[in-house]
């Protein structure tokens, strides 16, 4: 068994930046989890679904083989022997992933793999349930949040910042929305673990919340 550290939150708190951070900074493998329902969203489209198709998702989501290799320190994810890292990000891909992700079914078919990946390394793996539900016994669960509005302006100043066109208040609803899937859905909700130590980064630097977090692995 590895040494597990888990942190959980909603979308657009930070989490993958920091979880990658405090992976170096320990010398562990960085698990972005989200990338793996993100490249279920991609095996899905490439089959033709559309996000309404849900039944379909459930019939054919244990055909989508994920693998995760670690090149250069970094994750890249490949769906059946394709690498699909780099659509991975697209906003289309993440709306469609926020709905696959609440099926019982696809959230069973990436349990065992992400189980495994903690078995045999020491890992921060960042998702929605993994210190509630893949990994109940994670040396270290924090939930990482910020406020909608904090999270809408840093995704904002992203896609600004990568040339992309995209209005405030729009990403502030879309992150409303996913928010609650999230939250709501039946089968393991974002929610926080009863032993989690709480991080809100509103107001806080991601060195800020990179320390805060190294001192409770401490
Ligand atoms: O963290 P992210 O935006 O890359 O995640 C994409 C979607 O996948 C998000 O809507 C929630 C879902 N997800 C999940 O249900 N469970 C996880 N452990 C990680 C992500």
């Amino acid at each position: 068994m590895g040494y597990n550290i888990a942190i959980d939150g909603p979308a657009g708190a930070g989490k993958s930046t920091i979880a990658r951070r405090v992976a170096r900074e320990l010398g562990y493998i960085y698990v972005d989890t989200g990338a793996m329902y993100r490249a279920m969203a991609v095996y899905f489209q490439e089959q033709g679904l559309t996000s309404e198709d849900l039944e379909h998702m459930k019939e054919i989501c244990g055909g989508a083989e994920i693998v995760i290799r670690y090149e250069n320190e970094s994750q890249q994810v490949y769906l059946n022997g394709k690498n699909v890292t780099g659509r991975l990000r697209e906003e289309a891909v993440g709306r469609f992933a926020s709905v696959g992700s609440a099926l019982p079914e696809v959230r069973a078919h990436l349990l065992e793999l992400q189980r495994k990946l903690a078995r045999d390394y020491d890992v921060v793996m960042d998702g929605r349930d993994i210190g509630t539900n893949i990994l109940p016994h994670a040396d270290v669960k924090i939930y990482l949040t910020a406020s909608v509005r904090t999270r809408a302006e840093r995704r904002f100043k992203e896609l600004q910042e990568a040339g992309q066109a995209c209005v405030l208040e729009e990403i502030e609803k879309d992150i409303q929305e996913r928010d609650e899937r999230d939250m709501t859905r039946e089968t393991a909700p974002l929610k926080q673990a009863e032993d989690a130590v709480l991080i809100d980064s509103s107001e806080m630097t991601i060195e800020e919340v990179v320390q805060a977090i190294l001192s409770v692995c401490k």
